[in-house]
């Protein structure tokens, strides 16, 4: 028998469960650009239960999400805070500046947190010369920090701004419940110190498609707008909406195994000579490790690891980043490390 592909590449390379795969073909349709699926509606109807704000959205995908919240909050020209390791900066191909013809004000950041004085710092008061400042950006885990979970102290910090200044705030959740389960913090909390929030099904929670953007009526129905202008007014999404209820019903908790896994990984992969953490901790399911020290570049121990069936992904010509999901067993947790370690020998 044949080993299965360990791909450690990203948490969006899950495959929908059996299970999942039963519930999407039971669900019943509409056309969802018009507001009329079922499915999709009773998926919003749990989000906004769950997280306790007035509505939602379903969107195609964590990028759209994103670009659709800064697309309502802003005019060009204006100002999102945020740390440079953002989503929206980094990886969505300038989109912001593209669609919203916005930059961003950077905050300096540890694993992408920072305080209310750093944000404080960034912010601009409203003059002649600045550009007004239009939403702080908050991103929860923390992708290029590898999956840090916010701290809700300091969230509630730069909540306390963003109401003093009357500047929306909104968290790239993409990994929220990562957040919640690694913490303990529930997702109504990390909603109620935020305007707005999107987090993405198609990451941890194994749905093939999906995010949701979760916000107050009037921002929601914006929204909605802006989903159509930029090609994701999608029809009969029951489909999908069906994983993502299955999803919400089945998949949070087991997120906790993923961080086991991440933290094993971790600890296997430490004693490989030249192979250092990036990180100092592993709070969820992402791990950085930087290979400079082996003299190899990160791509040519990739292709090397891909031969023995395991891949990561290659975010840097030194670095490498494994991400576990639900597609991954703790026994390919150790394989996946054996095989690294082959790879750089
Ligand atoms: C923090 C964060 N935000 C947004 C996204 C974008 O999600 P998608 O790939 O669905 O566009 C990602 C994807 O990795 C992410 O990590």
């Amino acid at each position: 028998m044949s080993l299965r592909f360990i791909d450690l590449r990203s948490d969006t390379a899950t495959r929908p469960t059996p299970e999942m795969r039963e519930a999407m073909s039971r669900a019943e349709v509409g056309d969802d650009s018009s507001g009329e699926d079922p499915t999709v509606n009773a998926l919003l109807e749990k989000v906004t239960d769950i997280f306790e704000k007035e509505a939602a959205l379903f969107v195609p995908s964590g990028t759209q999400a994103n670009q659709i919240a800064i697309k309502v909050y802003t005019q060009p020209g204006e100002e999102v805070i945020a740390d440079v390791g953002c989503h929206p900066y980094r990886s969505e191909l300038g989109a912001a500046a593209l669609i919203s013809g916005i930059q961003f004000s950077f905050v300096p950041a540890l694993r992408g947190v920072y305080s209310r004085k750093e944000a404080e710092q960034a912010l601009h008061p409203v003059s002649e010369r600045s550009p007004r400042t239009a939403i702080i950006w908050v991103e929860n885990t923390h992708n290029a920090g590898g999956g840090q979970v916010f701290p809700i102290e300091k969230l509630k910090e730069l909540r306390a701004l963003s109401l003093e200044q009357g500047i929306p705030l909104h968290i790239d959740g993409a990994r929220i419940f990562n957040a919640f389960v690694a913490s303990g913090v529930p997702p109504n909390q990390w909603a109620k110190e935020c305007d707005s929030l999107n987090f993405c099904l198609s990451k941890g929670l194994g749905c093939p498609v999906g995010s949701i953007l979760i916000g107050e009526r009037d921002f929601i129905r914006e929204a909605r707008r802006r989903r159509k202008m930029l090609g994701g007014g999608w029809r009969q999404a029951g489909i999908l909406a069906a994983a993502g209820l299955h999803a919400l019903d089945n998949h949070i908790s087991r997120l906790e195994e993923d961080h086991q896994n991440a933290q094993r990984f971790s600890e296997l992969v430490s004693g490989i000579p030249g192979v250092r953490h990036v990180h100092e901790t592993t709070p969820t399911n992402i791990v950085y490790l930087d290979v400079s020290e082996t003299g190899q570049t990160a791509s040519s121990i990739n292709q090397r690891l891909q031969k023995n069936g395991v891949a990561l992904s290659v975010p840097g010509e030194t670095t490498l980043r494994a991400v576990t999901h639900i597609d991954i067993s703790s026994q390919e947790i150790d394989r996946g490390a054996k095989a690294l370690a082959e790879a750089v020998a």
